[in-house]
């Protein structure tokens, strides 16, 4: 049996937990922070490195669960964001000029991208955003999206996200089961959930749908944790929503301007109808945007009737840092770079696999990536269900993290990490090195 024990020194942070428990739900803001045995309480974070409040430095591989491609804190980011502070102040919310040339900009490098509307947060804004705009415009009510898939904490698609494998039904025509008490079973119902990956099943099950189907939902890549997309799978997609009329949705909350300038959709030559963009957009700095066909678009207010406002949509610091990051992303060296690393990771790891003779894959797409102990292939939710989070239900992901914390990189609860341009190839080469010891030394357990 595989065990490896966090041995880092943690006296502060566990402290800090214990205390935080009586202030906020288990020590943390929001579930996606707790991991086993205990979070680490983070003071500071510098390009590929991450610093606890025990003073252990890490490579790190979290990226604040993906925000940070260029690396965290990035020196030119930030200095734009300090001269808009001390020049032009922190939010007027009014029509700014940078929101333009931010709302142009989209239209210039996103394939589905005409017309634009930014939030002031996170990508769950601008999800939410697409499902009443595509209900709107198809005058139908219900969301196809894949079983595992998260797409933001709202309710209209909080669901089948992470489903019991006793509650989730049949593989090829799953339940839509609800991730959290206190949304309306009306609500749940509006969601159909299929299988990723599964071409006949998608095609069944929309066209049992196709009257009632506003949206088809999906990440164009590396989704909901499932590392392996099949292209075609996508191009069907596409196909379908074309026959029959329903709007086809990418979140590229994650994938976008992560994987390619355009997004997944430019790099998969696959476009949507809309797109849903995020974190990797402004390296960290919270702002969103969901853009897409001028159609649909026009549709929200003030031009169209969809209800649409938010105190802080486009706020100027965001738009400021989301500019600047994509010039910075923009000549097309840090997507080679982050391919590279990505690409380097995988290989040298698989080669390490094949060498012992262990269960054992690693995936990536770009500088997404992640380490599963099976090679069985992995095409949705239910093959990588126990292998979704790096705890001690699956004891060797869990064991593997212990081991990279120990050793100096971190990782939070899931076997997807990502790279930044911020880390060399030493730190790569370094992490890989330490992926490889632990699969040598637990070689017998691994197989
Ligand atoms: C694919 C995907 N979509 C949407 C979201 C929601 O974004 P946010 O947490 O910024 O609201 C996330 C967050 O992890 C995500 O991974």
């Amino acid at each position: 049996m595989i065990e490896v024990d966090l041995k880092i020194k943690t006296d502060n942070t566990r402290r800090m937990i214990e205390e935080a428990k009586a202030y906020s739900p288990a020590g943390v803001i929001g579930d996606g922070r707790w991991y086993e045995p205990y979070p680490l309480f983070i003071k500071k974070t510098l390009g590929s490195r991450i610093w606890d409040v025990d003073d252990n430095e890490f490579i790190d591989y979290h990226a604040s669960f993906g925000p940070a491609v260029l690396g965290y804190n990035d020196p030119t980011v930030r200095a734009a964001v300090v001269d808009t502070l001390e020049n032009e102040g922190v939010l007027s919310a009014t029509p700014h000029p940078k929101e333009l040339e931010l709302t142009r900009l989209f239209s210039q490098i996103i394939p589905c991208g005409e017309k634009t509307i930014l939030c002031g947060g996170g990508g769950s804004d601008p999800m939410y955003n697409a499902m009443r705009v595509a209900r709107a415009y198809t005058n139908r009510t219900k969301l196809l999206k894949f079983e595992g898939g998260y797409h933001g904490w709202h309710d209209y698609l909080t669901v089948s996200v992470r489903p019991s494998l006793e509650d989730a039904g049949p593989a090829d025509a799953p339940n839509s089961v609800s991730a959290s008490p206190g949304i309306l079973q009306d609500t749940v119902k509006q969601v159909v959930v299929a299988p990723f990956n599964d071409e006949e099943a998608v095609e069944r099950i929309v066209e049992r749908e196709k009257d009632n189907l506003a949206a088809i939902v999906v990440e164009p890549g590396y989704s909901g944790g499932c590392p392996v997309m099949k292209l075609s799978f996508l191009q069907l997609l596409r196909d379908l929503c074309d026959r029959h009329g329903i709007v086809l949705v990418f979140d590229e909350v994650v994938t976008g301007f992560r994987t390619h300038l355009g997004g997944a959709q430019a790099l998969l030559g696959v476009t949507p109808d809309l797109g849903v963009f995020g974190k990797a957009m402004a390296n960290g700095f919270p702002i969103s945007a969901l853009t897409g066909k001028r159609e649909i678009m026009s549709l929200f207010q003030p031009e169209g009737p969809v209800f649409f406002q938010g105190t802080y949509n486009g706020q100027v610091l965001g738009v400021v840092a989301a500019l600047k990051t994509i010039e910075l992303l923009s000549d097309g060296e840090a997507h080679k770079k982050l391919w590279r690393l990505g690409d380097k990771i995988t290989d040298e790891l698989n080669a390490v696999a094949d060498e012992l003779e262990i269960d054992a894959r690693c995936y990536n797409f770009g500088s997404i990536w992640g380490m599963y102990f099976t090679r069985r292939p992995l095409e949705n939710y239910r093959d990588i269900a126990n292998m979704v989070l790096l705890n001690r239900d699956n004891p060797k992901g869990y064991a593997m993290k212990n081991h990279l914390m120990n050793n100096g990189v971190f990782v939070t609860r899931s076997p997807r990490g990502f790279v930044s341009t911020s880390h060399t190839d030493q730190e790569v080469d370094r992490t890989i090195d330490i992926i490889a010891d632990f699969c040598r030394t637990h070689q017998e357990d691994l197989r």
